[in-house]
């Protein structure tokens, strides 16, 4: 048995929901560039749920089912409140909501197909109620009830801001929700596949998932791109800031992908998204900060940004608070970690590999008045 390190190369499982292949993202057969420009984040989640694209009547059945449970249960709240919210990650307290939604649900136990799908649509609803009711309710205000009315997207930026946003951001904000939907076995997938293997339950599985989500090197890069977007502040010191890292061999966020190697797709995207929202805002500081930075990346070590980078000028342009950047990417990958956890459950096999042993050989056990 020799092991991979971080299980590079391995083919773990087969699945039909996206594929990455020469660097190009589809999700069930349609790249990401197709689906941002012409469908809407509720078709992807059709779309990832059922393996086809809905009609309109399926569409609009999917968007009265998610408006219908979108409303979460007011304990969830009053945890919160009751959260020490001077130090508390936003990411550890959506941890924490969804486990909690789980004990809400009589049917969190139920295994059959249409208790799942009813949970996959429970959880995508209430995951955006959750995020935006926490960010209002650590300002001390209250959270804003779902507007039905509201597209997914628009409907989270509403619950979020106390405004309707206008068509232009909520376009950008549905287009970045399509794009970090579903990404094959990344490490969050992966953990929700492992942990529903064993037959636990949807809340088990999306709730292990946030954890994995969490970490820097995944979608907790995205906050710390921001970060170190507002700790250089000025275009003039990008050299210094980032040639400085290098030398001590830091990590630079939003940089690198385990897969792509020639560039993420969904980046270039992104990219195009943050120069027109920059542009509209009448700001394009960030951008050109972060332009700078790709440049000297591609320079000094041959690398591309991926989806995190430009990301976190979008979500600032779009008035998300830093901390919300991770909390927002689980909105939208709840869709393919929900698609993932049915897929797994349709032909299932506990996912149980094998570890390369190198501690010490078999030995005597002395008793402890002899060690
Ligand atoms: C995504 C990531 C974890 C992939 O890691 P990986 O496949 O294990 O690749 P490695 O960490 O082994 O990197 C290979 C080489 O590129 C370098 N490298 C990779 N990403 C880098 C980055 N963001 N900044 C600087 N160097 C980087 C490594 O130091 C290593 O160099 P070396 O061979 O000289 O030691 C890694 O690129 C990373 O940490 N990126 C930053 C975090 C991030 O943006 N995560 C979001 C991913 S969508």
């Amino acid at each position: 048995m020799t092991a991979t390190r971080g299980l590079e190369g391995v083919v773990a499982t087969t699945s039909a929901i996206s594929s990455i292949k020469d660097d190009v993202l589809t999700y069930r057969g349609y790249s990401i560039q197709d689906l941002t420009e012409q469908s809407t984040f509720e078709e992807t989640v059709y779309l990832l749920w059922n393996g086809e694209l809905p009609t309109a009547d399926q569409l609009a059945s999917l968007k009265k089912d998610l408006a219908e449970n979108a409303n979460v249960p007011e304990q969830l709240f009053d945890s919160m409140r009751n959260s020490p919210l001077e130090h508390v990650h936003p990411m550890a307290v959506l941890r924490s909501a969804i486990s909690t939604l789980g004990i809400y649900d009589p049917d969190a136990e139920q295994m059959d197909k249409a208790s799942n799908r009813a949970k996959a649509i429970r959880i995508q609803a209430s995951i955006a109620t959750i995020v935006a009711g926490f960010a209002r309710i650590r300002k001390g205000l209250d959270p804003i009830a779902p507007n039905p009315k509201l597209t997914f997207a628009a409907n989270f930026l509403y619950m979020l801001n106390g405004r309707i946003p206008n068509n232009l951001e909520s376009g950008m904000f549905d287009k970045a929700l399509i794009l970090h939907a579903d990404h094959e076995l990344n490490a969050s997938t992966f953990t929700a596949r492992v942990c529903v293997a064993t037959l636990s339950d949807m809340y088990s599985g999306i709730t292990s998932a946030i954890g994995a989500l969490k970490g820097p090197l995944h979608g907790g890069a995205n906050e710390q791109v921001m970060r170190m977007l507002e700790e250089i502040g000025s275009i003039e010191w990008v050299d210094d800031y980032i040639l400085n890292a290098l030398e001590n061999k830091k990590k630079i966020m939003g940089f690198g992908h385990r897969v792509y190697k020639n560039g993420d797709p969904r980046a270039r995207i992104l990219k195009s998204m943050a120069r027109a929202i920059s542009e509209m805002n009448g700001d394009m500081h960030l951008f050109e900060l972060s332009q700078k930075i790709e440049k000297l990346m591609k320079e000094k070590k041959g690398l591309l940004p991926n989806t995190d980078f430009y990301s976190a000028t979008l979500y600032d342009s779009l008035g998300i608070d830093h901390d919300l950047f991770t909390p927002v990417f689980a909105i939208s990958r709840t869709s393919g970690w929900a698609a993932h956890i049915l897929e797994q459950y349709n032909d299932n096999r506990l996912i149980r590999p094998r570890a390369e042993y190198n501690g010490p050989r078999l030995r005597r056990l002395l008793p402890v008045q002899q060690r």
